[in-house]
C-alpha cells in the first residue's frame, strides 16, 4: 500500500518543521511495512510576493489526488495576515469542505504546563471546531473607505447541516471515550447563529442519550479550561471559539509546538485530510532552526491515523511520550531548552 502525501511547507518555520517530520514518516513506513511517497508544493508567501497569489487558482484539483496533505504554516511578514489565510490554506479548508477541525490536547508526561498540580494524563481535551462556516465565512464588505463614515460588516453564518454535522461529529467521538460533551457557545449575547446552534445541539444529543452534554458560554469556558481543564472531554464548537480556546488547550498542554491538528471531511472518501500544527509561521523565530517540531509530528500521528495506519500512528505518539517523559532528551527553547529542531525530531525517531 502505498499513501501519497502532498507536502505544504509553506512559511517562516513551516519549511523547518515539516522537513524534521518527514524523515520519521518514513520510517515508520519502513517499519509498519507501506509506502509513502511526497510532493512538495512550493506554495505560500514567497509566491505571494513573486506572483500575487498564495497558491494556484487550481490547487485544489492539483492536492484532491493525494491521500492527505501535510501542511507546516502560512503567514509571512511581507503579507497582510488575512490574505496569507484567505488566500492561503483557508482556501483548501473550504475546497475540500474540511467540516471537522480536530484539535487535540493531551498532557503527556514530562511536558509543561503553567497549571500546578497536573500530571500526563490528568488533561485529555478532544476539540472539535467548526471549520467551514460560521464567523469564518467569506462574507461581509466596506463602505465609504477612509472617510469619517466607513463602514465595516463581517457576517457570520450557520447552517442546520453545518452545525448538525459538527456536532454529530463531536458526539461519536464522545461515545467512543465513554465520556461527555461539552457544547461552547455565547447564546446568552448573540440571539440569533449561538441560539440556533445549541437549538441544533440539543436536537442532536436526544440521539446520544447516553453521553452527558454541558453548555458553557464561551467566557466560562476560558477561565474553566484553566480552573479545571480535567473535567472536559470533547468539546465542540464554531470557528472562531475554537480557534482562541485551542491555543489555550496547548498552552496548558505544553504549547504550541506540542499541539496538533487534522482538518477532515469524514464524509467524503476521496478528499486528502489536511494535518497541520495549530500554531503559525512563528516569524519571530524562523531561520533559527530552534521550532520545536513536535506540533508537527503528532499531526503526522493524526493524518498516519486517518490513512488507516494506526500501528504506525501509535507507534509516533509513544515515540513522542518516550522522549517527553526524559528529562534528558534535547528540548527546544519553548520547553525550557537549548536544542535545535533536528536534535529533537531526531530524539523522537531514535525511540520510533
Ligand atoms: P504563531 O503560532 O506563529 O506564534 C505564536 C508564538 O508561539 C510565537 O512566539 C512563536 O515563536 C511561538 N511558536 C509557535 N510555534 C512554535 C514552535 N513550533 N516552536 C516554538 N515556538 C513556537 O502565531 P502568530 O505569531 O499569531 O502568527 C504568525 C503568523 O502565522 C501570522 O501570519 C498568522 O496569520 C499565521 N498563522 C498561521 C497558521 C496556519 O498556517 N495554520 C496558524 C496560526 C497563525
Ligand atoms: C489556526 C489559525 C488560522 C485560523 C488562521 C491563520 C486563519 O489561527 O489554524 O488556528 O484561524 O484557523
Ligand atoms: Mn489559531
Amino acid at each position: 500500500m502505498t499513501h501519497d502525501i502532498a507536502l505544504l511547507p509553506g512559511d517562516g518555520i513551516g519549511p523547518e518543521v515539516v522537513d524534521a517530520t518527514v524523515p520519521l514518516v518514513r520510517d515508520l513506513a519502513e517499519s509498519h511495512g507501506f509506502d509513502v511517497e511526497f510532493t512538495r508544493y512550493h506554495w505560500g508567501s514567497d509566491r505571494y510576493v513573486e506572483r500575487g497569489e498564495m497558491i494556484p487558482e487550481d490547487a485544489p484539483d492539483r492536492l484532491r489526488p493525494h491521500d492527505a496533505i501535510l501542511l507546516g504554516a502560512m503567514g509571512d511578514p511581507r503579507v497582510p495576515d488575512h490574505v496569507s489565510s484567505t488566500e492561503g490554506h483557508l482556501v483548501i479548508r473550504k475546497a475540500f469542505d474540511h467540516y471537522v477541525n480536530l484539535r487535540p490536547a493531551r498532557l503527556y508526561d514530562g511536558a509543561p504546563t503553567p497549571l500546578a498540580g497536573y500530571e500526563g494524563g490528568e488533561i485529555d481535551v478532544l476539540w472539535y471546531r467548526e471549520n467551514t462556516e460560521g464567523e469564518y465565512v467569506d462574507i461581509g464588505g466596506r463602505l465609504a473607505r477612509g472617510g469619517r463614515t466607513e463602514m465595516a460588516l463581517q457576517t457570520a453564518v450557520f447552517t442546520h447541516d453545518g452545525v448538525e454535522r459538527i456536532v454529530r461529529a463531536a458526539f461519536e467521538a464522545a461515545v467512543d471515550r465513554g465520556r461527555k460533551v461539552t457544547n461552547v457557545t455565547k447564546s446568552n449575547a448573540l440571539p440569533y447563529g449561538p441560539v440556533f446552534w445549541d437549538e441544533v445541539v440539543e436536537e442532536v444529543a436526544a440521539d446520544y442519550p447516553e453521553v452527558d452534554l454541558e453548555h458553557l458560554f464561551v467566557d466560562a469556558a476560558n477561565m474553566d479550561l484553566a480552573l479545571r481543564p480535567e473535567e472536559f472531554d470533547v468539546v465542540v464548537s464554531s470557528n472562531l471559539f475554537g480557534d482562541i480556546l485551542t491555543d489555550l488547550t496547548a498552552a496548558i498542554t505544553g504549547g504550541l509546538g506540542l499541539a496538533p491538528s487534522a482538518n477532515l471531511n469524514p464524509d467524503v472518501a476521496d478528499v486528502p485530510g489536511m494535518f497541520e500544527p495549530v500554531h503559525g509561521s512563528a516569524p519571530d523565530i524562523a531561520g533559527e532552526g530552534i521550532a520545536n517540531p513536535l506540533a508537527t509530528v503528532l499531526s503526522a500521528g493524526l493524518m498516519l491515523d486517518d490513512l488507516g495506519e494506526n500501528g504506525a500512528a501509535v507507534g509516533l505518539r509513544m515515540a513522542v511520550e518516550a522522549h517527553l517523559d526524559d528529562p534528558d532528551a534535547p528540548r527546544t527553547p519553548d520547553l525550557g531548552g537549548d536544542a535545535g529542531t533536528g536534535a529533537v525530531a531526531q530524539s523522537v525517531r531514535d525511540r520510533l
